[in-house]
């Protein structure tokens, strides 16, 4: 997709950090904007300080891991505008834990916003988007987590591989159907945002009960995590990342080469192309 001015963007988990600054950045270039959020009010919030600015942008409430909503999304979407041309996936969650210990909630509360969250994305808009048969994009949120090997966070970086799992098959998918529309899997560093206070919108029937789970690495994930993001790079830096994947087709967008979850990748790499193990501590303490 190369052209964006008058087009329409969808973007979930819009309310805050990296979802927020994308939707600045495309209403920047001109596109009209359909933002969704589980936290409503800073949502709204987002949409009047776009629309103040002149720009085109309505706010849908939505729990991105229940399908019905994100099918209510796309009708909203539909009626208001008629079309939908970008599709960003970027809603995301974080839960700690030892792999084993974690308790069936935090893999439940990651999958259902971080992989299903994406997939009733792709169920309720993809059909829609090729039936219209314009130039269109879907956009993908993992994680660097998804291309490392990341101890003590196996609900996240398990659901992440998931989605540049799902992000390749749709890629392949489209291109054996020389379809018009292009696929991007975002997967970023380390950025200031609030996923390291993500439980702010765990939902009260997948919390953790009392003790559960609990280890002194999943403390200190949780510490790095809000301390690494604090000192990470601004999220405008990543929308701007992301709208050059987009406009350039390329699948993979990646931390740039020279950064540590980089490095960790090509690290990674190696030891799977020479069948060694996994030696090396996470940048930035596990995100
Ligand atoms: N910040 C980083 O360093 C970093 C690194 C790698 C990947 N990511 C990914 O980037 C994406 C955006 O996260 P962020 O860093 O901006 O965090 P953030 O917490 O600032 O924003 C995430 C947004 O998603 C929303 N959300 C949570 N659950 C939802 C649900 N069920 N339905 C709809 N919206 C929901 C939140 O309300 C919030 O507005 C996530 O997928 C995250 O995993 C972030």
């Amino acid at each position: 997709m190369k052209d964006f001015g008058g087009r329409v963007a969808v973007v979930t988990g819009a309310a805050s950090g990296i979802g927020r600054a994308l939707a600045g950045a495309l209403a920047e270039l001109d596109m009209k904007l359909v933002l969704a959020d589980v936290e409503a009010s800073a949502l709204n919030e987002v949409a009047e300080g776009l629309a103040q600015a002149g720009r085109s942008a309505v706010a849908v409430p939505t729990d991105v891991s229940q399908a019905d909503a994100v099918t209510a999304l796309a009708e909203r979407a539909y009626e208001e505008f008629g079309a939908v041309h970008l599709l960003c996936n970027n809603a995301g969650v974080f839960a700690a834990g030892l792999s084993y210990d974690a308790p069936q909630s935090d893999y439940d509360w990651c999958f259902g916003v971080n992989v299903w969250g994406i997939l009733n994305g792709l169920r309720s808009f993809v059909p829609r988007m090729l039936e219209a048969g314009e130039p269109g994009h879907i956009v993908n949120t993992a994680s660097m987590a998804a291309l490392t090997s990341v101890p003590f966070s196996a609900p996240y970086a398990m659901s992440k591989a998931a989605v540049l799992s799902l992000s390749e098959s749709l890629y392949l998918e489209m291109q054996a159907r020389s379809a018009s529309l292009g696929v991007s899997v975002v997967c970023p560093e380390l950025f200031d945002t609030r996923i390291g206070w993500a439980e702010r919108n765990r939902p009260a029937h997948l919390e953790r009960k009392d003790e559960e789970g609990a280890s002194p690495e999943r403390e200190g994930t949780e510490q790095a995590i809000k301390a690494a993001t604090a000192t990470g790079q601004e999220p405008g830096v990543l929308a701007q990342r992301i709208i050059e994947g987009v406009r350039d087709n390329q699948l993979y967008v990646l931390a740039p080469e020279g950064d540590p979850w980089r490095d960790a990748c090509n690290a990674r790499l190696d030891d799977l192309r020479a069948g060694r193990n996994p030696g090396g501590a996470v940048p930035g303490g596990g995100e």
